[in-house]
């Protein structure tokens, strides 16, 4: 059962079906242009939407809003030192901002950065700055039905061989992200980052950890690793944040704040010039963009985010709806991770071709079916066309993600998303295709507007 009971409530939208349909179509098809006030389950992101503790709040409340210097922000910093041992911390408004002010600072054209998976935006920020994203994701990361455990590692031997081949010198980092979003949701075993940390010390190269789940992998970890069974969250986080040089960290994920998110050094000399870029660009180094209330709430929610029964009762809620959907006739990666189900659509739909988006149509009847909004992570991400509006691309699965807002829904809410996905599944051959109408030239499922493709014979 939830570790919590309910203090506060909000009342969520429910919508007639009519009204769904009108909605669906004044937005031209595209989830993100619906008012939330139009969604009943809103599964679009994990991130910035989870529920604060009277605690958080209580802490929010005795925020110091100093100019520099704020009891908030030495708060916060002991609360990070404490977590992650890093010697130098710099608070950022959220994880892509940390992400600019590290890349921009250590790379440059030329360079290459390693990881188990960008994420958008990291892979993005890196692009940025000139350099190249490159992802090495283990093998078994390619068969989403397997059940292993640790699906979101790195390929330790391609890491190898980059090293020591003849791109080596231009690597400019390693970062692993936990768990791993663009591959799944899959956590990364202690063994991998130990193996990765002493590649990486070995060559030179400093790591970095994209920590904004670190303690949902650290969970699974103690699930999972028979080395780490005894072990609790906290002590394994200690243990992953100390095997790298530094961490990035978007606090809306795993400090449960609305916003918030830091970088974690080592390097007194890196610190130093991201320090200088934090200020011209974020604001002075003691708030980094932030409210001392934010510093304050961020230092509370990462010691709660490692509590045993909080994290307990989120990988139960997770494997709950991953009965659910699979009871619906609805693969899933497997095994459920934690933050997140991706739904398989192309194996639902496979009727529709990857250029009618069928992870797209999924959503789209998510929507208008049971008013629950969710994000396609399939062709309509990921594919490109030509000029003349041919598919030249398109994505490697056709996926659906149903990420799971902390402490926010409770079973019952996830038992309506099941539901409605079997009455989905129960005619899966009816539901139709789109077509794009209008695009933007990057980041294309933002902004696209699309109309719906029938389905013929
Ligand atoms: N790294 C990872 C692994 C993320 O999942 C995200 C955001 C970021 C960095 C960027 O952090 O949003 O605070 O700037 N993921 C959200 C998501 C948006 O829905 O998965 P941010």
């Amino acid at each position: 059962m939830e570790p919590y009971r309910i203090k506060v409530v909000e009342p969520i939208p429910q919508l007639t079906r009519q009204q769904r349909e009108e909605a669906l179509k004044r937005v031209h098809y595209n989830l993100f242009d619906l008012r939330a006030e139009e969604v009943t389950i809103d599964l679009l992101t994990d991130s910035g939407t989870g529920a604060l503790s009277a605690a958080q709040l209580a802490a929010g409340m005795a925020g110091d809003e100093s100019y520099s210097g704020s009891r908030s922000f030495y708060r916060f910093h002991e609360a990070v030192t404490e977590l992650t041992g890093y010697a130098h911390i710099l608070p950022a408004h959220q994880g892509r901002a940390a992400e600019r002010i590290l890349f921009n600072t250590l790379l440059e054209p030329g360079r290459i950065v390693l990881a188990n998976t960008h994420f958008d935006t990291t892979r993005a920020n890196v692009e940025l700055s000139g350099a190249e994203a490159r992802d090495l994701p283990c093998a078994e990361a390619r068969n989403l039905d397997s059940a292993e455990h640790f699906k979101g590692n790195i390929d330790l031997d391609a890491l190898s061989r980059t090293l020591d081949g003849p791109d080596g010198s231009r690597v400019a980092m390693v970062v692993m992200t936990i768990t791993n979003n663009g591959g799944g949701g899959q956590p990364v075993s202690m063994d991998n980052l130990k193996r990765t940390s002493a590649l990486c010390r070995r060559h030179g190269v400093p790591f970095f950890l994209d920590a904004a789940r670190f303690a949902e992998n650290a969970w699974l970890v103690t699930r999972h690793e028979p080395e780490y069974r005894d072990r609790t969250p906290r002590q394994v986080a200690e243990e992953a944040f100390r095997l790298a040089d530094g961490c990035m960290m978007s606090a809306k994920k795993d400090a449960i704040v609305h916003i918030g998110g830091f970088i974690g050094l080592n390097d007194p000399e890196l610190a130093q010039r991201c320090e200088l870029l934090l200020i011209a660009t974020e604001g002075f180094a003691t708030y980094g963009g932030l409210a001392g209330r934010d510093l304050d709430m961020m230092a509370q929610g990462l010691t709660e985010v490692t509590e045993p029964a909080y994290l307990a009762e989120r990988a139960d809620v997770a494997a709950h709806l991953a009965h659910r959907v699979r009871s619906a006739g609805v693969d899933i990666i497997e095994p459920p991770g934690m933050h997140a189900l991706y739904l398989n659509a192309g194996r639902l739909l496979p009727h529709i071709p990857a250029h009618h988006f069928p992870g797209h149509a999924l959503a789209c009847q998510l929507y208008l079916e049971g008013g629950i909004r969710s994000a396609e992570l399939g062709s309509l991400y990921l594919g490109e066309e030509d000029e003349d509006g041919n598919p030249t691309k398109s994505a490697p699965y056709e996926l659906v993600r149903l990420a799971l807002p902390r402490r926010v829904y409770t079973r019952s809410h996830y038992d309506h998303v099941g539901e409605t996905l079997a009455e989905i599944a129960k005619r899966a051959d009816s539901v139709y295709g789109f077509r794009i109408v209008e695009q933007s030239p990057i980041l294309r499922h933002f902004r696209a507007t699309l109309e719906p493709v029938p389905v013929h014979g």
